[in-house]
C-alpha cells in the first residue's frame, strides 16, 4: 500500500516558516524592543489610538513578548495575547508575571486560524505583525476582527505600511531604505538584494500602504476610520465598528 504526504499549502508553508523564525528571534525581541525608539512610540501610538476603557475586554495579534499587551493591561479588564510562537508567548507570560500583571491570557496559535465569539471583545490591537500575513489572510483578519468586536469596538493595525511604489509616501521610504543601505557598502548592497527578496517579492515581509488597509476596513464595515503615519515606515489605522 503506498501512502502520500500531503504537500503543505502555501498558508501552511507561511504559518511554519513565520514560527521557525519568530521562535528563534524571541530572546532577542524581547531583549531589544523596549530600546528600540521607533518601536517604543509605535506601541505608544496603538495603545492611544484604541482608547482604552476600564471595562473593555481586548485582544492582541501577533502579540511577541507583549509589548503592546503589557501596555495596555492596566488600562482595561483583560488582555489575550495571541502569537504563532510558543516561545513568545513564554516569555509574553514571564514578562506579565515579572510586573505584577494579572489580567493577560496568553494564547500560541496563528492568527489566520484563531475563532473567537461573535461580539465578544471591546478592543482588536495589533502592533508590526499582520505584515507577515499573505496578502488574501489580511482582508480576512480584518473582517473576522470586525465579527468579533462588540458594536462601538476598535480595531488598532500598527504596522510598517507601505506599497511596492505606488504613492509617494512609498517612493519616499523605499527611496530613504535604500540610500541608507546604499551607504553602507557592500553588506548594505547585500542588504538590498535581500530586501527586494523580502518586501518585492513578498517572501518574508508583504507590508502594504496604509491605503489599502484603509480599504480593508471600509470593505469590513468598519466607520471612523483614521490613518496616520508614526515614524519612518510606521503607521496606524484605526476603525471603530458601528454601535448598534
Ligand atoms: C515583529 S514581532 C512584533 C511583536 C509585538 N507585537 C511588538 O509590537 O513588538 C511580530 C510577531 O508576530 C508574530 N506572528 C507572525 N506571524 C503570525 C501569525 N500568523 N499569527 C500569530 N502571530 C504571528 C511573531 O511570532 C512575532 O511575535
Amino acid at each position: 500500500m503506498s501512502t502520500t504526504t500531503p504537500t503543505p499549502s502555501s498558508a501552511g508553508r507561511n504559518i511554519a516558516r513565520q514560527r521557525r523564525f519568530w521562535t528563534s528571534r524571541a530572546s532577542s525581541w524581547d531583549h531589544d524592543a523596549s530600546s528600540n525608539p521607533s518601536l517604543v512610540k509605535v506601541v505608544e501610538a496603538v495603545i492611544e489610538a484604541a482608547a482604552p476603557r476600564a471595562s473593555d475586554e481586548a485582544v492582541d495579534l501577533g502579540c511577541g513578548s507583549g509589548q503592546v499587551t503589557l501596555g495596555l493591561a492596566p488600562k482595561v479588564r483583560s488582555v489575550v495575547a495571541v502569537d504563532i510562537s510558543e516561545k513568545m508567548i513564554e516569555l509574553l507570560v514571564g514578562n506579565a508575571r515579572a510586573k505584577g500583571v494579572e489580567n493577560v491570557s496568553g494564547l500560541a496559535e496563528p492568527v489566520e486560524s484563531l475563532a473567537l465569539m461573535p461580539g465578544s471583545v471591546d478592543i482588536v490591537v495589533t502592533n508590526y505583525a499582520l505584515h507577515h500575513l499573505r496578502d488574501s489572510d489580511k482582508p480576512a483578519l480584518v473582517k473576522s476582527a470586525y465579527t468579533w468586536l462588540r458594536p462601538g469596538g476598535r480595531l488598532v493595525v500598527g504596522d510598517m505600511m507601505f506599497g511596492r511604489g505606488g504613492d509617494s509616501r512609498d517612493r519616499e521610504i523605499i527611496a530613504s531604505k535604500l540610500g541608507l543601505l546604499v551607504k553602507k557598502g557592500p553588506g548594505g548592497w547585500w542588504r538590498i538584494a535581500k530586501n527586494a527578496g523580502r518586501y518585492l517579492l513578498r517572501y518574508q515581509e508583504r507590508p502594504v500602504s496604509m491605503a489599502a488597509w484603509q480599504k480593508m476596513f471600509e470593505a469590513a464595515g468598519f466607520q471612523q476610520i483614521e490613518a496616520r503615519p508614526v515614524v519612518n515606515e510606521a503607521a496606524v489605522v484605526v476603525g471603530v465598528k458601528p454601535p448598534g
